[in-house]
């Protein structure tokens, strides 16, 4: 059995954890921490996991994070760089679902999340956690940066157009309009998702720059093996779960001619967590709740130069958690798969 840890247990990515690696076969659930709820059981705060959760919450410097096989970092920036040189050098290895080990230039990073890098070196192995991708440095690394939300839906969606020699579409002008639900914004208490600020509501964010945009064109450019130039405007929606992204890409004059469904569906082929719908496809953000499946769909509008292509994941599962687990599953030499195929919950 793998002994797992969780630091973060109380929030929203934390709770997702707990409920995939509860029922996970092949682990142990041995430590989660809460800085508030030290002694608090799991049970008691989260009800859903009554019968499948005995722990309780520990403070973390009580909990014993560095007798588990791998822990995951559920946790605001900047706290996984603290703890995980000290982990690593116990043989533990690290999943962090924030953003201290997704950007490779430090200066980046510093940029974007106003603090100093605590362990560059670590920064330097670790590996960017989209399996899609990178599934071969997934199984051999000790330390994963978990992609966000909202660039594993905008990579995933424009990578078939970029991994192909040759260039199919403007990838100066590559554009991410795309929609999540108030869970992308954690558990804490803001104002801006209080019900009466968020619900009954539709307004874009952060357009003159977002965290996800550096992290996403890195992540993009290193499928491509070029440069690439992306808009990308995310939007609050009056949803709890989910994310849609809207993609838009010109088609060259000299790629007029590819068939780009059957490049969709190739690309994909084998993958157990992509599924690249029929032509015409309207993919909804209720066909993945709670699953670790993202849905793709292809549109050529009028037949015409622009490609438009639409994205559904669950921000929680395989924006979040569920990818965590998939990594996982990859590191220690499990099926991929394994504790991650629940149907998606609808209505
Ligand atoms: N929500 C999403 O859809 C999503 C998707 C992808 C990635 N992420 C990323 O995943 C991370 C967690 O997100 P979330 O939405 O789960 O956040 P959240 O709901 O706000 O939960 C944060 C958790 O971190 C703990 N925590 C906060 N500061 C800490 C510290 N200094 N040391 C130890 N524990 C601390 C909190 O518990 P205590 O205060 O009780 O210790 C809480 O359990 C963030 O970095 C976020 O950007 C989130």
């Amino acid at each position: 059995m793998i002994k797992v840890g969780i630091v973060g247990g109380t929030g929203y990515t934390g709770v997702e954890l707990l409920r995939l690696l509860a029922a996970h076969p092949q682990v142990k659930l041995t430590a989660i921490t809460s800085r508030k709820e030290d002694g608090l059981p799991v049970a008691d705060m989260f009800p859903s996991l009554r019968g499948h959760v005995s722990l309780a919450f520990s403070a973390p410097e009580k909990a014993n994070l560095k007798e588990c096989d791998v822990v995951f970092f559920a946790t605001p920036h900047g706290v996984a760089m603290a703890q995980a040189p000290e982990l690593l050098a116990a043989g533990v290895k690290v999943i962090d679902l924030a953003a201290d080990f997704r950007l490779k230039d430090v200066a980046q990073f510093e940029k974007w999340y106003g603090m100093p890098h605590a362990c560059p070196d670590v920064l330097e192995e670790a590996v960017y956690g989209l399996p899609e991708v990178n599934r071969e440095a997934i199984r051999k690394a000790r330390v994963i940066g978990l992609p966000g939300c909202y660039p594993t839906s905008m990579q995933l969606g424009f990578a078939p157009l970029l991994a192909q020699g040759r260039q199919l579409v403007n990838e100066s002008m590559l554009i991410a309009d795309c929609k999540s639900g108030v869970s992308g914004a954690g558990r804490k208490a803001e104002v801006h998702t209080l019900l009466a600020e968020a619900a009954d509501n539709f307004k874009a964010y952060g357009v003159k720059g977002h965290r996800h945009l550096p992290e996403t064109t890195q992540g993009l450019q290193a499928i491509a093996g070029r440069k690439i130039g992306l808009t990308f405007v995310p939007h609050l929606v009056p949803m709890i779960r989910g994310i849609h992204s809207t993609l838009y890409a010109t088609i060259l004059p000299e790629a007029r001619d590819v068939d780009f469904q059957a490049l969709y569906e190739k690309h994909f082929a084998g993958e157990t967590f992509v599924d690249v719908m029929p032509p015409g496809s309207h993919p909804e953000t209720r066909s993945v709740r709670a699953s670790n499946k993202l849905r793709i769909a292809v549109h050529r509008p009028e037949g015409g130069d622009l490609l438009v292509i639409l994205v559904v994941e669950d921000n929680l599962v395989k924006g979040a958690a569920g990818q965590g687990v998939q990594c996982m599953n990859l590191m220690f030499g499990l099926e991929e798969g394994t504790g991650l195929m629940q149907v998606p919950v609808l209505p």
